[in-house]
């Protein structure tokens, strides 16, 4: 009987702490596949192993301590101990108090040897270890709760978590860096990381391999960081940064607890905010800087390049391949590309038939890093100066003289116009470049002749059969007549876009590439990616789309669904989208005239979708970059319908969507039903982007570093909506219609969504029959406490010309019905 009375306490306890435990004291170790869980249920910490990478063989049995979500599906960790340190096997280690007081982690199979320690020094050897619902593991007194020693949230790994400090103790100049993943199955530290600038400034610096900083928040300037205007319209957050002679550190909180979010550095060097949304099961992107995912320092390795147009960003450049594919193919790139064919320089042979290196020309690269600078007149003389150094990789020669590159080449960025671009010579052995084969021997050369006698009597037969085929199979593609839909044949569409070479543009859906029918009509292919459905589901959802037909909305010709693919055929639109026109137009600016009618005609599209389908549809994702322009700048919306055809993964769309938040509702986060109020809320974003002709939160010092929404608010109530304008415009612009704008586009960003107008109603005040009051400024973007006053945003002119105040009433639903009254003028 003895023995049984003496496991039952032992029993008891392990029951216990499966059980309810959040708790790690020095008697109840945690092992194998034991768990602790807070208090409130929403983290659990255990033994964690990464979800395999597509090679499983580098990973396996690599366990690491780590606190994730307990609610969330998706595991979803927010802090591990030993990244660096993994476990085989977790039964044989154990996470418990040690004899100094300590939470350490012992691996019982190397001689308990210590893998890792909270590492404090304490008075108190009775601590225990406590899992908060915060989200925090924290080491405290046994019995004084306020003792507390050390917390994992002050000691965060590549998730910032609200209540956790990001910065700076100035007395032992320890601070707090977030660090991510090497990639996306390996914790391990990679090379990125964010931390408030050591040097003791007031900015948060993202640097690479602890050495170049490619992106920095700016100063604190009491208010916000200056490089990040758009922080101030934090919508769920609660921001505080604190600077004082001990320490500095920056601080959020989320004013909805139920809301799941955090901070996170990214395998791809990014900082992103993710929000969990229940609805869709998934993370969302709600903000992420930098913006661009190019301008993330040496992202793609040496001899990689980044393209903002391509997915992924990466790829390695003419003449190499990729170094360490697996690692790759975890979206770490940082291994680079290595040489396929070495250089002649390189091989020692300096027998006749060897030929020279010779040099491939890369256009409108951003120049790597590093350059040196060679003497040389000319161009010519540049890469002479280049052949004669076994080491050099590539030259330019640009107004400021001549440049060679030793060593890697690495930062390269393709299809760059900015500032460090240029055209780069990159050194190639001959055989890697076209024309290069010189005939050896006059024989050889006999037989390549007969034989090209024989290919050309070949090719002209070839030629003959060729347009006989291609008159029979352009027979097959119907004409675009009627408001039917062309199912196209995939060999038909890879035809006409001439196997899918000019690529007009790309998103998250997938790419889109230029055209031609049989007739001449230009045509833009979108090849979806991640569209899971069913043959039958798609062909429904697509008649549907192709229904839709209305001036303001880019029109669907056809479709094509075989196999796994499915691709839509849309009419090309000449002059693309609207941010290419508004962000990118150097040298002619969209006219004032031009752009009312731009928002305008978009309203009109947006309205016809919301109202006047069979189907209320909403958009979701209204954006510059989903406004089309044809031949005469008449706007088209594009890419509708897509949010329904995509279904669940157009979640996903979302949270791989590239830039900077602006053009998402608060109410996508807070996981509310989505209305088309949400598109309002977007269209009202991009109306003041049509107004300024820059991104929103793209405006830097101006403006006194703030959001320009809030900016553009403030100016409104003051009356002084000309400093609002797109300067390239010289205050050229109506001023009546340039306030209405204004003013609608404040309302379209109300945080509640009631308060928006709808799209009819936004039409018709910008038609000029509808007359509308001075918005307030959204309460999430008010710097300043001021009270919340209005909520009416417009009046019916004919039945009340005074009404244009800020004190009217509530009675904003008030339906704009049609009548003759409407169309007298203001
Ligand atoms: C440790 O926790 C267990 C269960 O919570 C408890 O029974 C035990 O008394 C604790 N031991 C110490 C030393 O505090
Ligand atoms: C996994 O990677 C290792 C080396 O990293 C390689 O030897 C092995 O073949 C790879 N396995 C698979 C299935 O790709
Ligand atoms: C704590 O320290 C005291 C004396 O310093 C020692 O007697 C006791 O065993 C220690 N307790 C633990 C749990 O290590
Ligand atoms: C523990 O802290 C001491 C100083 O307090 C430091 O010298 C030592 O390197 C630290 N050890 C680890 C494993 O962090
Ligand atoms: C707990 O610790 C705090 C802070 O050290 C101290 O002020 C308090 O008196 C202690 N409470 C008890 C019950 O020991
Ligand atoms: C800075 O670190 C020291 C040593 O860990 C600690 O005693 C002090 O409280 C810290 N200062 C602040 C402001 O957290
Ligand atoms: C990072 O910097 C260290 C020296 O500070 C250097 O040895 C290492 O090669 C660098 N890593 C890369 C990938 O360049
Ligand atoms: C610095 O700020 C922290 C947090 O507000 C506060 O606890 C601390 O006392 C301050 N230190 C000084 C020297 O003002
Ligand atoms: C080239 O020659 C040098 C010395 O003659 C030798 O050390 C080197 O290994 C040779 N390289 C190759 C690739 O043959
Ligand atoms: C080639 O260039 C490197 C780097 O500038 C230099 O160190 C080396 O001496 C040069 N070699 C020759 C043969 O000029
Ligand atoms: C020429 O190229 C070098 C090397 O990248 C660069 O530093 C320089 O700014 C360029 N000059 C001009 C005028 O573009």
């Amino acid at each position: 009987m003895a023995p049984v009375f003496f496991l039952l306490p032992l029993l008891l306890g392990q029951i216990l702490l499966c059980a309810a435990g959040d708790t790690i004291n020095s008697s109840t170790p945690l092992s194998g596949a034991q768990k602790i869980v807070s208090k409130g249920n929403k983290f659990t910490l255990g033994f964690y192993t990464p979800p395999q990478g597509t090679n499983t063989s580098s990973n396996q049995g690599n366990y690491y301590i780590a606190i994730w979500y307990s609610n969330i599906p998706l595991q979803t960790t927010v802090w591990m101990a030993n990244p660096d340190l993994p476990v085989a096997d977790p039964t044989t280690a154990a996470l418990t108090i040690g004899s100094d007081g300590n939470l350490v982690l012992l691996d019982q199979s190397k001689n308990r040897q210590v893998l890792w320690s909270t590492n404090i020094s304490t008075s108190s050897n009775s601590t225990i270890a406590v899992l908060q619902d915060g989200g925090s593991l924290d080491l405290r007194d046994a019995t004084n709760s306020s003792m507390v020693y050390w917390r994992s949230i002050d000691h965060p790994t590549n998730t910032w978590l609200p209540g956790g400090k990001l910065g700076l103790n100035k007395t032992t100049g320890v601070s707090q860096r977030l660090v991510p993943w090497t990639n996306t199955a390996n914790p391990s530290p990679g090379l990125f990381s964010l931390e408030l600038d050591p040097r003791g400034t007031t900015q948060y610096l993202i640097q690479w391999n602890d050495s170049i900083t490619y992106w920095s928040s700016g100063p604190w300037n009491n208010n916000i960081f200056s490089l990040v205007p758009e922080m101030t319209s934090g919508y769920n957050y609660d921001f505080q940064f604190i600077n004082n002679a001990t320490e500095s550190y920056f601080i959020y909180s989320m004013k909805d607890n139920s809301i799941i979010s955090r901070f996170i550095i990214d395998v791809d060097g990014q900082i992103k905010q993710l929000t969990w949304v229940p609805a869709s099961q998934s993370w969302i992107l709600f903000w992420s800087q930098p913006r661009t995912q190019c301008e993330v320092y040496a992202l793609c390795g040496a001899y990689g390049s980044c393209n903002l147009n391509a997915l992924p960003f990466c790829n390695c450049i003419r003449g190499f391949s990729q170094k360490v594919q697996s690692d790759w193919d975890l979206q770490d790139y940082s291994s680079g590309c290595k040489r396929r064919v070495p250089l002649q320089c390189q091989t020692n042979s300096s027998s006749s038939q060897a030929q020279p290196d010779k040099f491939y020309t890369m256009a409108n690269v951003r120049l790597p890093d590093n350059a040196q600078t060679a003497v040389a007149a000319s161009s010519q003389d540049c890469q002479v100066a280049c052949l004669n150094n076994c080491s050099c990789n590539a030259y330019t020669y640009n107004s400021s003289g001549c440049f060679v590159w030793h060593g890697d080449l690495i930062n390269l960025q393709d299809q760059y116009s900015g500032n460090g671009g240029g055209t780069l010579f990159l050194r190639l052995a001959a055989s890697e470049l076209p024309g290069s084969k010189r005939s050896k021997a006059v024989i050889i050369g006999a037989v390549v002749g007969g034989v090209a006698a024989v290919l050309i009597v070949l090719s002209i037969v070839a030629y003959f059969l060729f347009q006989k085929y291609r008159r029979e199979r352009t027979l097959r593609i119907p004409k675009t007549a009627g408001g039917t839909l062309i199912a196209f044949r995939y060999s038909d569409l890879q035809h006409v876009t001439n196997n899918f070479s000019e690529r007009l543009g790309g998103g998250a859906f997938g790419s889109v590439f230029k055209g031609k029918l049989p007739d001449s009509t230009a045509i833009a292919v979108k090849r979806l990616d991640g569209v899971h459905q069913g043959e039958k589901q798609f062909r429904a959802e697509v008649s549907t789309i192709g229904t839709v037909q209305h001036v303001n909305l880019v029109r669907l010709l056809g479709f094509c669904s075989e196999g796994s693919r499915r691709l839509l055929v849309y009419e090309f639109m000449p002059k693309g989208s609207l941010d290419l026109q508004l962000f990118l137009g150097e040298t002619t600016a969209l006219s004032w005239a031009t752009r009312y009618q731009i928002a305008l005609g978009t309203a009109r599209g947006l309205n016809y979708l919301h109202e006047k389908c069979r189907d209320c549809i909403i958009h979701c994702d209204v954006k510059p970059e989903n406004i089309l322009l044809d031949e005469s700048f008449v706007p088209k919306v594009a890419d509708f319908g897509l949010a329904k055809l995509l279904g669940r993964d157009f979640s996903r769309v979302l949270t791989t969507m590239r830039g900077t938040r602006g053009y998402l509702a608060p109410e996508w986060i807070s996981g509310v039903a989505i209305t088309a109020k949400a598109d309002v809320f977007s269209y009202g974003m991009m109306l003041f982007e049509l107004i300024s002709g820059r991104r929103n939160s793209d405006h830097g010092e101006q403006h006194g570093s703030t959001f320009f929404p809030t900016f553009a608010a403030s100016k409104l109530h003051e009356g002084d909506v000309r400093t609002l304008l797109d300067p390239k415009l010289n205050g050229d612009a109506n001023a009546d219609e340039l306030t209405r704008a204004c003013k609608v586009a404040c309302w379209c960003i109300q945080d509640d969504e009631s308060a928006r107008p709808t799209t009819g109603q936004i039409v018709q005040i910008l038609e000029g029959f509808l007359d509308v009051n001075m918005p307030p400024v959204p309460r999430s973007l008010r710097v300043l406490g001021e009270s919340p006053d209005v909520i009416n945003f417009f009046s019916d002119i004919s039945s009340n010309q005074t009404s244009q105040t800020q004190n009217s009433t509530t009675s904003q639903t008030r339906s704009t019905t049609s009548g003759s009254s409407h169309l007298q003028s203001p």
